[in-house]
């Protein structure tokens, strides 16, 4: 059995469908606060789960004798700015209740980390695996917490715990819920329904990014690894292609005839200017094979065949 933490998410729905169609329905128990249309569709169970109640996280973790959990219930940086109580709870109390449910058990933990780990006086060009990171938003100060929690669970009481520091996952399925990245994904949304979009970051601002197929590769392939070609235990560096908001409006704009962008940055630009703008995954890739499918061209196409309403004018 298979358990998902935050299934509702932009991530957590698109996981659960892969792993749906790995193992079968009866074989993954998606949970979260909340339901969703796209969760209920993947056919897998679902339960409530609050990660915040170590009670509850005990209870569901002993009675499900799971062999693996993907923890994804979490809080996206500007929510995060917004709410820096419930950001810390969330992402590291939540965390350290499963981590502690686990502890004594073969069951296997994905926990997604983020390029937020990264701040002002990191590298930014090819930040490397292991640097300064020295994060100035809570949702930072949170994942690098959380990164050297699994790390000591890791070594102090042999968890197998796994994680990726994901960069923007831009994905069509559930909306994104409140991260620095999103304007990728609302400029393609925005783009198909109105042509128009008002970006909230200036456009030469440069994050890497990833499609959502490779974001939920690289949680499979990284669980799938063996134990043995795991050298990192805190987080693995990851990226597919790094691109500024213009240059994503272009590309949008070639296949979107008349689309235009527009740019105001509101508070979301201060996280985005403390991000790495490319990042050195190569670590990931020597250890366990990692290497994305999608570049930013088929991103492009790809998320535009899903979004496209054939009555749409502007297509
Ligand atoms: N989306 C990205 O670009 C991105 C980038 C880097 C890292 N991540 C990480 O990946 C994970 C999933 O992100 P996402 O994009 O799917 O986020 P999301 O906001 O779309 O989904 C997170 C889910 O967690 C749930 N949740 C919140 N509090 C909870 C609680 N107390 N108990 C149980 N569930 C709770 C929410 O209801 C939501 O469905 C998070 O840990 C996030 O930090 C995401």
């Amino acid at each position: 059995m298979i358990l998902v933490t935050g299934a509702a998410g932009q991530l957590g729905s698109d996981l659960v469908a892969a792993l749906v169609g790995l193992h079968g329905r009866e074989a993954v128990l998606a949970t979260d606060l909340r339901t969703c249309d796209q969760m209920a569709r993947s056919g897998a169970d679902m339960a409530t789960l609050d990660v915040t109640d170590p009670d509850a996280v005990q209870t569901m973790i002993q009675d499900g004798a799971f062999e693996q959990v993907y923890h994804l219930a979490g809080i996206l940086s500007a929510r995060g700015e917004k709410q820096p109580d419930l950001c810390w709870t969330v992402n590291v109390d939540g965390l350290k209740n499963v981590l502690n449910a686990v502890r004594g058990t073969k069951t296997r933990v994905f926990w997604p980390s983020s390029i937020a780990v990264f701040g002002p006086d990191t590298q930014r060009h090819r930040t490397p695996q292991v640097t300064v990171t020295n994060p100035t938003t809570m949702y930072g100060v949170a994942k690098a917490s959380g990164e050297m929690m699994c790390d000591y669970y890791a070594r102090k009481y042999g968890v197998d715990v796994r994680s990726v520091r994901y960069p923007g996952i831009i994905s069509y399925g559930v909306p994104p819920g409140g991260g620095t990245t999103d304007f990728a994904v609302d400029m393609f949304v925005q783009a198909v329904k109105n042509g128009q979009y008002t970006c909230f970051v200036r456009e030469s601002t440069r994050l890497p990014m990833m499609y959502g197929p490779d974001a939920v590769k690289a949680a499979l392939d990284l669980m799938a690894a063996a134990p043995s070609s795991i050298s990192v235990r805190t987080s693995y560096n990851l990226t597919a292609f790094s691109f500024s908001a213009e240059e994503l409006a272009a590309a949008i704009e070639s296949r979107v005839p008349g689309f235009v962008c527009e740019y105001e940055p509101d508070f979301r630009q201060a996280i985005a200017d403390t991000w790495p703008e490319v990042i050195d995954d190569s670590r990931a890739r020597e250890d366990w094979g990692w290497h994305p499918d999608y570049d930013i061209t088929a991103m492009v196409n790809d998320m535009l065949s899903h979004l496209v309403d054939p009555a749409n004018s502007h297509v």
